[in-house]
């Protein structure tokens, strides 16, 4: 496996606040990793970090190579970021925009070709001070991908979007994947996750609670949820690590009664279902 990005033992201070408190994680070459977490887990901290932004208080990092914290031209070019928030080129057209910072890299892709990825062709004459919010977003994404870099960093790349151009960002996404590309993202959209990532890791006051692929998350779970309607219409919902006792149990029952169990259903939990226990009880220093 070839490695694209190492963290060992990082660590980050702000004054009194201990954001980021020893994370370790490895994301191979090719993969698409997200950062899931409640907001301050400490996410956009890490992220910065490995794109060189901030310097870490502690622990080792390696980014195609590189420490960001170097800040060598030869890694920024290799790197494409889309920032939490960004606000510049207000009064040049979108075109211009991508034009201009496509100028800051060695071989980067045909401008239009980027419009069209990003989804913001039909604006490409339009000013970005008039942009909607998700369209600036879109912005974003065409500035990160101009470069045609090997490494993309995301944060919340899709905040904002509208359903569909969500779809469009996630098929984005996996031609950047197709590609060979390496993408880090977060995320507050456990779906977004569940489609995009081949693993994550859940954070939550600045630890690793959980990572693996979303898929292995939910199912390395034995708990089964076996939900159902009675005669009445009311809803119930067991929880088992044993679904075939429990519905022969059930199924017995609503027979002897002459009734059927409607809408009987046996589910896995979703990642959302993982994500959800085990950031329950919230922010330890609160
Ligand atoms: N420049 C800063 N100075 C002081 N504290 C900061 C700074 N940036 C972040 N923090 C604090 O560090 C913690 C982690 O913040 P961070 O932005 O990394 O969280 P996040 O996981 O990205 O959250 P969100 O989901 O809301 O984007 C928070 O408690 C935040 O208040
Ligand atoms: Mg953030």
């Amino acid at each position: 496996m070839s490695v694209a990005i190492e963290v060992r033992g990082l660590a980050k201070r702000y004054g009194d606040v201990e954001a980021v408190r020893g994370i370790d994680f490895v994301v191979a070459r090719g993969e698409v990793f997200g950062l899931l977490g409640p907001n301050g887990a400490g996410k956009t901290t890490t992220v910065e970090i490995l794109e060189g932004h901030r310097e870490r208080t502690a622990g080792e990092v390696s980014v195609l190579g590189h420490d960001p914290q170097r800040r060598e031209r030869a890694l920024r070019e290799r790197v494409g970021i889309v920032l939490q928030s960004c606000g510049m080129y207000r009064h040049v057209t979108v075109r211009e925009a991508v034009a201009h910072w496509a100028g800051f890299y060695p071989h980067p892709r045909d401008v239009d070709e980027v419009l069209d990825l990003a989804g913001l062709s039909e604006q490409a004459g339009v000013r970005t001070g008039r942009l909607s919010g998700g369209q600036l977003r879109r912005l974003d994404f065409a500035l990160a991908l101009v470069g045609d870099p090997e490494l993309i960093f995301l944060d919340e790349p899709t905040t904002g979007f509208d359903p569909a151009a969500r779809r469009q960002a996630w098929d984005t996404v996996r031609s950047l994947r197709d590609l060979g590309k390496t993408v880090l993202l977060t995320t507050h959209y456990l779906d977004e996750a569940q489609a995009l990532a081949d693993r994550v890791a859940i954070v939550q006051d600045g630890r690793i609670l959980a990572q693996g692929a979303p898929g292995d998350l939910g199912a390395g779970s034995t708990r089964y949820r076996v939900a159902w309607r009675d005669a009445e219409g009311e809803a119930h919902e067991r929880v088992t690590d044993d679904p075939t006792g429990l519905l022969h149990e059930l199924t017995t029952d609503a027979l002897a009664r002459g009734e059927r169990l409607e809408e009987l259903s046996v589910t896995r939990p979703t990642l959302e279902d993982v994500y959800l226990e085990l950031t329950a009880g919230g922010d330890a220093r609160a």
